[in-house]
C-alpha cells in the first residue's frame, strides 16, 4: 500500500505533525511519501491508494497550497481514500473547536463533494514568537489579549500539539 501526505505550512509547526503520521504509516508497513506542498510539486496521486491532506491554519484559512491541492486533483482523489486535517490553536479551546471543526475542516470537504474524506482531524498548534517574522509578530502581539484568554503567553513557546492524539487519528485512518 502506497501513502501521500500532502500539507502546506507557514511556521514549520505542521511539518512535524506530517513526519509523525508518516512515522506512524511506516510501522504499519505503508510505504509513504511526505510532500510539504510549498517545496514540491506533485504531478500525479494516481500510484497512491491513500491521500492524507493537511494545512495549518491562518486568520481562518488553509494554506494557498493546500487548497490547490484539492482543487488540482479533486477528480483523482474522489476515487481515493483521503483524510484531511489542520493544525491550528482553536482546537485546543473547548469554546472555540466545535466551530474551528465547522469552519476550517467540514466546510473546506463541502466545497469539495466528490472528495468524500473519511476522517478529519483536528489538531492543536504552536505559538512561538522566535519563529516569525515582523508583520507575524505585530499580529500575534495585536492578539496577545484574545490569547491570553485561551491560556496563551505570546512570551513563551507554546506547543499544543498531542502526540498522542495524532498517532491515534492516523491509525484510525487505517481501519
Ligand atoms: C498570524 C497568525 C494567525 C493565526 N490565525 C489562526 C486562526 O485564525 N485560527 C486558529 O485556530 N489558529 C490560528 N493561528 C494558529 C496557527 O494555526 C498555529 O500557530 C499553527 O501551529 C501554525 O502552523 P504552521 O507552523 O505549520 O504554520 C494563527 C497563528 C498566527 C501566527
Amino acid at each position: 500500500m502506497k501513502a501521500l501526505i500532502a500539507y502546506g505550512t507557514r511556521y514549520g509547526s505542521t511539518t512535524d505533525i506530517a513526519n509523525k503520521m508518516g512515522e506512524i504509516l511506516t510501522e504499519e508497513g505503508i510505504d509513504v511519501k511526505i510532500v510539504n506542498l510549498a517545496e514540491e510539486k506533485i504531478d500525479d496521486v494516481s500510484n497512491y491508494d491513500l491521500i492524507i491532506i493537511g494545512s495549518s491554519i491562518k486568520i481562518g484559512s488553509w494554506t494557498k497550497k493546500s487548497l490547490e491541492f484539492l482543487e488540482r486533483f479533486e477528480s483523482d482523489l474522489s476515487k481515493k481514500k483521503t483524510a484531511f486535517f489542520v493544525s491550528c490553536l482553536d482546537a485546543n479551546d473547548p469554546k472555540k473547536c466545535k466551530e474551528a471543526r465547522e469552519n476550517y475542516l467540514e466546510k473546506v470537504a463541502k466545497k469539495y463533494p466528490s472528495i468524500r474524506p473519511y476522517k478529519l482531524g483536528l489538531f492543536g498548534g504552536v505559538i512561538d514568537m522566535k519563529k516569525y517574522g515582523f508583520g507575524t509578530k505585530l499580529m500575534v502581539k495585536a492578539l496577545s489579549k484574545n490569547l491570553e484568554k485561551q491560556g496563551i503567553d505570546i512570551n513563551k513557546s507554546n506547543d499544543f500539539r498531542n502526540w498522542e492524539e495524532i498517532q491515534n487519528w492516523t491509525r484510525e485512518v487505517l481501519i
